[in-house]
């Protein structure tokens, strides 16, 4: 197997893992996470493709080749019911019949299927997913990483690259049948995907991110927005005020989640993982799962490699639910 750099870039941080090896033996040879805003706000696509040069310049021995993952709005995940058939023949019917399956002109998206079902003859339809993510955004992120003098070997979706390393932690602690939800608590959004036996089955993207308290707490103490982020890190006792509005807002948002998700499927949410820079704020995620009465973790990729980054080894640790998605990516091309 060819060995691949994970690239996460998100909203506001560049998360690149560096992991060799297959089996039991996966290690991280290099990590790093950079900030791409500059008080709060992006920096452009070429000062992003500089960082994530930079980056890589001062790894040792790392590929050329790339794995990186798109989310967001330009984004769609759905769960279908397929007539049993090939997969060549449901991806003609797709075609054929875009708005019958997802509501998007799929011209101008790249898109796949997987099917969970084993396709036994007495089937009559096989239950699956549609990832479909729009060209242009893939095209752009592309772009970045090629800019940066690395070729881009593999394109995922975030919260897809996230079921693949619960997976993979799932297996480790035997909790595959439980019905998790994933949360992905970023800057400026929260993923919350639903899986039973690592199908998802519940994907949808909240507009409520862990930016929000930092632009509070901006507001409130009137400050710029790169010191609201210090007191943030740094977990002062005061930030608790200005989470919790928005502790309040992931609540409703998750509840009205899960209960839809609960109504459909007749089954209950029994576990959530937390991911994600804002999963590091003190006390957030105990809150929040503590309000909707469901028990919770952080995920922590950290349990499934052996750390030997020099650099970014201590990183690593400190951040590990903010690379859970770049994680995931780097799993995927050493399944
Ligand atoms: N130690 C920490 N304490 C509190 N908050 C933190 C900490 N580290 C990171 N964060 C917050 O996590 C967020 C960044 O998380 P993450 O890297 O997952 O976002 P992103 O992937 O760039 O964004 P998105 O997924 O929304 O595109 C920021 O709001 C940041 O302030
Ligand atoms: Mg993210």
């Amino acid at each position: 197997m060819k060995n691949l750099v994970a690239i996460d870039i998100g909203s506001q941080c560049v998360k690149v893992l560096d992991i060799r090896g297959s089996g039991d033996r996966k290690v991280v040879k290099n990590c790093a996470i950079r900030g791409i805003t500059e008080n709060g706000v992006r920096v452009t696509e070429e000062q992003v493709t500089r960082a994530i040069q930079d980056i890589v310049s001062r790894m040792d021995g790392v590929s050329s080749q790339a794995v990186t993952a798109v989310s967001g709005k330009s984004v769609i995940v759905r769960n279908v019911d397929f007539p049993n058939q090939s997969k060549t023949d449901i991806l003609r019917q797709i075609r054929e019949e875009e708005n019958k399956y997802i509501p998007v002109n799929l011209k101008d998206y790249f898109y796949d299927i997987s099917i969970f079902d084993v396709p036994l003859p007495e089937r009559k339809t096989l239950h699956g997913v549609i990832a479909a993510a729009k060209k242009e955004t893939v095209v752009n992120q592309v772009k970045m990483i090629n800019n940066a003098g690395l070729s881009t070997a593999l394109v995922d979706i975030n919260s897809l690259a996230l079921i693949n390393l619960y997976a993979a932690l799932a297996e480790l602690s035997k909790t595959e049948g439980t019905v998790t939800a994933l949360v992905d608590i970023g800057a400026s959004s929260t993923h919350v995907g639903i899986i039973i036996k690592g199908a998802s089955i519940f994907s949808r993207e909240i507009g409520i991110g862990s930016n929000m308290i930092s632009f509070s707490i901006c507001e409130k103490l009137n400050c710029d927005f790169d010191s609201a982020e210090k007191m943030k890190h740094a977990g002062m006792e005061s930030v608790n005020e200005y989470a919790m509005p928005v502790v309040l807002k992931l609540v409703k948002e998750l509840t009205m989640s899960f209960n839809f998700f609960e109504a459909e499927s007749g089954v209950n949410v029994e576990r959530i993982f937390f991911a994600g820079g804002g999963a590091l704020l003190k006390g957030f995620t105990e809150t929040i799962s503590r309000s909707l009465e469901i028990p919770s973790e952080i995920m922590s990729p950290l349990s499934f490699f052996h750390n030997e980054a020099k650099d970014g080894g201590d990183m690593l640790k400190e951040a590990s639910p903010a690379f859970a998605v770049c994680a995931g990516l780097a799993l995927r091309h050493l399944d």
